[in-house]
């Protein structure tokens, strides 16, 4: 099979597409033959060698992948061969064919093509575990979401608003924050604003419920001056720093909940009951249109470098796809 291999840590031009042996699916797996796969920064990061595989998993880069299951291994009751899907897959996604734990694929929302379908298990899977299940974000609430022009930021946003919840996002450029407005969310050019100062204006200084942070180290303290009574903040990203310095008072006094997560390590049980909650819960949204993945550009596995160069730049709204 053709597949898109990381030659070593470095630069994108170092992503080639390589020719392997196609996979054979273990005992509770399926084999999908790729029609798409998603791009991530995750993806990025691995290319660097800061973002390694758990073990036993394929070492090529690809989170998520949409197509038909080509063959199914043994233990395996709900899928068959033929069946369109997308999963979730903790890499191995940038190849004709990919290895999919069972519970960790989902059915094609109706009416998705697999174009944009695999666009969606990393940043859904990412934003209801932390949004969610983690930060419990609930009806007439509210939430700060950083980088509301990713492809988390453009998921999270969604989700809140189709929750019921009132979303505000911080973006770089007058592009990014249109782009989160026409989404539905209250945008903030961070380079022009103080993001704290808008958020507790237009909360008249309650401050929001909720904050979902990509970005770590400065931004830790003013996430907390952002949050109000009981507020949770959620990091799950540090493209800014690991580390920050804080003062703790305010975490005593607003009886705040600081906490974060990856879903990568997470075992194919987690996935999977996370897999269960987003079809019950959220694909009945996707299929009727009240929410979508947002894909800024789809290139061939051949254009790889250029996905990633794309996605580095900060130029994307939204998700890069490849295609075999
Ligand atoms: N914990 C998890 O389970 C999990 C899972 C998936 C992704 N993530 C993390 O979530 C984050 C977003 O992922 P994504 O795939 O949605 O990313 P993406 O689409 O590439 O977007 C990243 C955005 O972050 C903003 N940004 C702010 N400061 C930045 C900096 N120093 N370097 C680069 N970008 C910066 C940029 O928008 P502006 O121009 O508006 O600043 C950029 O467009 C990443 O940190 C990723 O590692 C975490």
């Amino acid at each position: 099979m053709k597949a898109v291999a990381i030659s070593e840590f470095g630069p994108p031009e170092n992503l080639r597409v390589v020719e392997l042996p196609t996979p054979v699916p273990g005992p509770g797996e399926i084999l999908v033959r790729v029609e798409a796969a998603g791009v991530n920064r995750p993806d990025i990061l691995q290319r660097l060698g800061h973002y390694p595989p758990p073990p036993g998993v394929s070492d090529l880069p690809g989170l998520e992948v949409a197509g038909t299951i080509a063959s199914v291994g043994p233990d395996v009751e709900r899928w068959h061969e033929g069946d369109t899907v997308c999963a979730l897959v903790a890499g191995g996604g940038y190849a004709e064919y990919c290895i999919v734990p069972a519970p960790q694929a989902l059915p094609l929302p109706r009416g998705l093509r697999p174009g944009e379908a695999a666009a969606i298990p990393e940043t859904y899977f990412t934003v209801w575990t932390n949004l969610f299940q983690r930060g419990r974000l609930s009806e007439g609430e509210s939430v700060l979401i950083h980088g509301g022009s990713s492809g988390i930021g453009t998921t999270a946003i969604q989700l809140a608003r189709a929750f019921g919840a009132t979303a505000y996002a911080t973006a770089g450029s007058d592009a990014k924050c249109g782009a989160c407005e026409r989404l539905g969310a209250h945008a903030i050019n961070y380079k022009r604003s103080d993001f704290v100062e808008v958020v507790q204006e237009a909360t008249n200084g309650k401050g929001v419920d909720v904050v979902l942070d990509i970005i770590g180290g400065d931004y830790l303290q003013r996430n907390i001056d952002c949050l109000a009574m009981h507020g949770r903040l959620l990091q799950i990203g540090l493209l800014g720093s690991a580390r920050a310095e804080v003062n703790l008072r305010p975490i005593m006094t607003k009886r705040l909940t600081i906490t974060g997560s990856t879903l990568r390590t997470r075992t194919v049980e987690e996935k999977g009951a996370i897999a269960r909650e987003l079809e019950a819960r959220v694909w009945p949204l996707l299929a009727s249109r009240q929410i979508r993945p947002i894909i800024h550009q789809t290139l061939s596995f051949s254009d790889a470098p250029e996905a990633h160069r794309l996605l580095e730049s900060g130029a994307a709204i939204g998700k890069v796809v490849l295609v075999p």
